[in-house]
């Protein structure tokens, strides 16, 4: 599915269920790879990041299965330590496998992932984290070399609470002798799961949701299963798309206090919210106000979610501000929204929403991700056909965003 075509100003009405978290599945996937032996993940979504990691996982030497939703990994037997070169530059998040290849063999190879279309995404704090456990990481013909003879148990302080290198320093100091611990850890609920998945193979860590993770290193970890939370992303960029569209929706297999922000906000906004131990219901009449976001670490608004919110406002009545603290170049979106009629302003960090209704269909191409499901809830608010090109991006992240719409009522259909 290359292109989308949306015909807009259809309310949404129906129930949802949302696949399995994608940035918590990449992360559990990775850590199979520490195990000798099986490792089974259920309700896995079946998008492209997560068929990149399996084709990864085959390359070192994994045994995969991917049978409907359930996942079963046997990695006894690792032939290599090294992340081919297009697996990284199709998928950034592969750096992920650096810190489990690490602990389990004493060796990851990678190259630097390099900058992508949300912006530079380093990973300097990956490789100190990898250094302080006394790993030692050079740099040669373009490859990134990261080497232990032994890791060992050491503080690490983070000076930002990045996902990917608390996910890493997780991975890599579950076999390093002694105690491993993580100040300024990241405390998304992604973390606290893998936390929960790296208990449940046999690893010691505790503190999962602080920002202090304490890691005392094992031996060896067993066999395992594992359920994947729904995905929160997902379920958020559904409660954008019928607060753009307006309806009554049922977002359901979700944990709804990891979307405390996004609810928050939306009911600021002027949706009406009804929150279920595993789902929630929505019900959108008239316009969204424009208010004013700044995207922040968990449990702070997440950056994952501002361009649909920006989609929203676009759409909406008043006027916003957005400000983006965590990646620079996820601003790209407006861009394309602007195409669409609306009004938005960037001044560096920040973007000014003028909401105008209806935005009018038009071309639009998808610049990354959450960006292409941004331009997909901007369709459901024009007058007439929006065509969004580049959508395999969209496929990355949503198993199929327009059947998940269609099922809601949209007119939405995904051409090759
Ligand atoms: C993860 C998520 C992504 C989400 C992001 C922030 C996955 C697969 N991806 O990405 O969807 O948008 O968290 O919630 O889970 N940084 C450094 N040095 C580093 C690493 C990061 O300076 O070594 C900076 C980045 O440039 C960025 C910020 O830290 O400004 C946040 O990045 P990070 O939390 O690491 O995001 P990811 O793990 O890449």
């Amino acid at each position: 599915m290359s292109v989308i075509q949306v015909q807009g100003l259809r309310s949404l009405k129906g129930e949802i269920k949302i696949q399995g978290s994608k940035n918590a599945v990449l992360p559990m996937m990775a850590a199979a790879v520490l195990h000798k032996g099986t490792t089974v993940i259920h309700n896995v979504p079946r998008i492209q990041d997560v068929f990149c990691m399996l084709g990864i996982l085959q390359r070192i030497g994994c045994d995969c299965r991917l049978d409907g939703t359930t996942l079963i990994v046997n990695a006894s037997t690792i032939t290599q330590a090294e992340i081919p070169e297009e697996y990284i530059k199709s998928m950034r998040s592969s750096i992920i496998l650096s810190g489990p290849l690490l602990g389990r063999t004493g060796l990851a190879v990678t190259s630097f992932p390099g900058g992508c279309s949300i912006g530079q995404r380093p990973i300097d704090l990956h490789l100190y984290a990898f250094q302080r456990l006394g790993a030692v990481v050079e740099e040669k013909a373009e490859k990134l070399i990261v080497s232990a003879r032994t890791l060992t148990g050491a503080d690490i302080e983070f000076r930002f609470p990045s996902v990917g290198a608390t996910e890493n320093a997780l991975l890599a100091s579950v076999f390093a002798k002694g105690t491993t611990v993580i100040r300024g850890a990241a405390k998304e609920p992604e973390i606290t799961t893998l936390c929960e998945f790296l208990n449940n193979m046999g690893a010691k860590i505790e503190g999962a949701g602080t920002s202090k993770l304490t890691v005392m290193g094992v031996k060896s970890l067993h066999d395992s299963e594992f359920i994947v939370a729904g995905d929160r992303i997902v379920a958020g960029t559904y409660l954008a798309a019928v607060m753009a569209a307006e309806g009554n929706i049922f977002i359901k297999g979700i944990r709804p206090e990891e979307l405390s922000a996004a609810t928050t906000l939306a009911e600021r906004m002027g949706a009406e919210l009804k929150t279920y131990r595993d789902g929630l219901e929505v019900y959108m009449k008239g316009r969204p106000d424009c208010m004013d976001v700044v995207t922040s670490p968990y449990p702070g608004f997440p950056t994952d979610l501002q361009s649909q919110i920006m989609a929203v406002m676009a759409s909406g009545h008043g006027t916003g501000r957005l400000m983006e603290t965590i990646f620079e170049g996820r601003f790209a979106t407006a861009k394309e929204l602007r195409k669409l009629g609306a009004d938005i302003m960037i001044d560096g960090k920040r973007a000014i929403v003028h909401g105008l209704y209806p935005l009018s269909g038009n071309r639009v191409t998808a610049p990354d991700l959450r960006g292409g499901a941004a331009l997909v809830v901007a369709g459901l608010a024009c007058e007439g056909v929006t065509e969004i090109h580049e959508c395999y991006h969209i496929e990355r992240g949503y198993e199929d965003i327009c059947r998940d719409l269609s099922s809601l009522g949209a007119v939405i259909r995904g051409m090759e």
